[in-house]
């Protein structure tokens, strides 16, 4: 067994693991946090995705030692931890999704926005095709994709017109 340590959707969190264990394993067998699934095990399909010190990970494809001393966010954490939270609790990303109907059985959902989320960061006004591009590591065998990335659309003309908001008032506040 190994000893680790790491943050979880803002929660220390201390271990014995066995060394083979993966990290999504050890998020959803040893922590609860089952908003993390298991599609193919095989880092095919996405839908394990979770944030790793702020980028996506797929956590079938990690072992977590690897994760040792790191910031893991997963679906169950985004809302907690995004600045940006609307309202309902509800991460922008997740509102969009509903907004949307980005999902039919919700099973990609949970790692398709976490992609998304991460996509967002890095390129905060994509066009259709960046979206497609930088989602195609997520498989959906429901939706057909196009409302999928609508919501990612939806998601990034939130957080712009948000960030304007913002970006005005503290114009206001400084004046
Ligand atoms: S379960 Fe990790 S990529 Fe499919
Ligand atoms: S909504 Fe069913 S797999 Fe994507």
């Amino acid at each position: 067994m190994t000893r680790i340590s790491m943050n979880v959707d803002g929660m220390k969190v201390t271990d014995d693991v066995a060394p083979r264990t993966l990290l999504v394993q050890y998020l959803r067998e040893g922590l609860g946090k089952t908003g993390t699934v298991i599609g193919c095990d095989t880092s095919n399909c996405g839908a394990c995705t979770v944030h790793l010190d702020g980028d996506s990970v797929k956590s079938c494809n990690v072992l977590a030692v690897q994760a040792d001393g790191c910031e893991v966010t997963t679906i169950e954490g985004l809302a907690a931890t995004a600045t940006d939270s609307s309202e309902s609790g509800l991460h922008p990303m997740q509102e969009a999704f509903r907004e949307c109907h980005g999902l039919q059985c919700g099973f990609c959902t949970p790692g398709m926005i976490m992609q998304s989320v991460d996509l967002i960061k890095r390129n905060p006004q994509p066009s259709e095709s960046e979206i497609r591009e930088g989602i195609e590591g997520n498989l959906c065998r429901c939706t057909g994709y196009h409302n999928i990335v609508r919501a990612v659309q939806y998601a990034s003309g939130q957080l712009a017109t948000a960030a304007d908001t913002r970006g005005a008032t503290e114009e206001v506040d400084a004046l």
